[in-house]
C-alpha cells in the first residue's frame, strides 16, 4: 500500500510501471528464472568485453546494502595473470593435500585458465559496525546475483565457484586480500559451447508461508 510522504503527497505505488519499465513483472521474472549457471568447462571465448564487465559490476554494486557499507570488492583476473593464478591454485592444493598427484596439480592450474572471463569476488565485512555480518554477506550475494543476471542478459554463461582454496590465506594474500577480507569465489564468464540442460527449480509454494497471528491464537 502506498504511504503518505512527509509532504502529504501519495507517491505512485508502482513508480517503475509509471516509467514504462514494469509491466506485470511476469516477463522479467520468467527471464530471471531462465538464468542457469554454466560449468566453466563449457565456457569458450569470447568472454565479456571491458565495457560489458563494467556494466556487470555497475549492476553488482547496486545491490541492497544496509548502511552503504559496500561490503564487496571485485578483481578481474587479466589474461596475463592466469599462469600466476594457476600456480596459486596449485600451491593451495599442495598445502591442503601434500600427497596430491601431478595430475591433481595440473587440474588446479587448468581451473585458472578455463573461463575467458574470470572475476574474483571478495567480501569486505566490517565487524566493528552495527550492521550484522550476515546482512553484509547477503549484500555480497545479491551483488553476485546482479552480476550473473547481467552476464545472462549479454548472452554469456557464468558460474560462481569457490572450493577449499578460497579459504587458503596464502592464496588470498597472493590476490591482494587483507587479513579481514574473505574470498567468496570466482565468477567464470564466457560463451557457452552448448545450451544448458534444463535445471528444475523449487516450487515457490514450498518456500512461502503466510503469517497472520501468534501461534496458538484463535482466528478473529
Ligand atoms: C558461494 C557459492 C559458492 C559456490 N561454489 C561452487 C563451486 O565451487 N563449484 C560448483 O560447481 N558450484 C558452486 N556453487 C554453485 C553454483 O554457483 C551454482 O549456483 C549451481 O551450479 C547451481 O546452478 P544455478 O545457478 O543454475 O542454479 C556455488 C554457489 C555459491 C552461492
Amino acid at each position: 500500500m502506498a504511504r503518505k510522504t512527509d509532504r502529504g503527497a501519495v507517491p505512485s505505488a508502482r513508480p517503475n510501471v509509471a516509467l514504462g519499465r514494469g509491466g506485470d513483472g511476469t516477463e522479467t521474472a520468467a527471464w530471471i528464472c531462465s538464468r542457469q549457471s554454466t560449468s566453466p568447462k563449457l565456457l569458450a571465448p569470447p568472454g565479456p568485453e571491458e565495457a560489458e564487465l563494467e556494466t556487470m559490476i555497475r549492476a553488482a554494486v547496486s545491490a541492497p546494502d544496509h548502511g552503504r557499507l559496500r561490503p564487496w570488492r571485485f578483481i578481474r583476473i587479466a589474461d596475463a595473470g592466469r599462469d600466476a593464478l594457476g600456480e596459486l591454485f596449485a600451491d593451495a592444493k599442495r598445502r591442503k593435500d601434500p600427497d596430491c598427484s601431478v595430475a591433481d596439480l595440473e587440474r588446479e592450474r587448468d581451473r585458472a585458465a578455463r573461463a575467458p572471463g574470470l572475476v574474483a569476488v571478495v567480501a569486505c565485512i566490517d565487524c566493528s559496525c552495527d550492521i550484522p555480518e550476515h546482512e553484509q554477506f547477503i549484500s555480497v550475494g545479491a551483488a553476485v546475483q546482479n552480476l550473473l543476471l547481467v552476464a545472462h542478459a549479454f548472452g554469456y554463461g557464468a558460474r560462481l565457484v569457490s572450493g577449499a582454496k578460497t579459504r587458503d590465506r596464502q592464496l588470498c594474500a597472493g590476490l591482494g586480500l587483507n587479513a579481514a577480507e574473505e574470498l567468496v569465489g570466482f565468477i567464470c564468464i564466457g560463451t557457452p559451447v552448448k545450451p544448458a540442460r534444463h535445471r528444475s527449480r523449487p516450487d515457490p509454494g514450498d518456500h512461502l508461508s503466510v503469517w497472520s497471528r501468534l501461534p496458538g491464537r484463535e482466528e478473529q
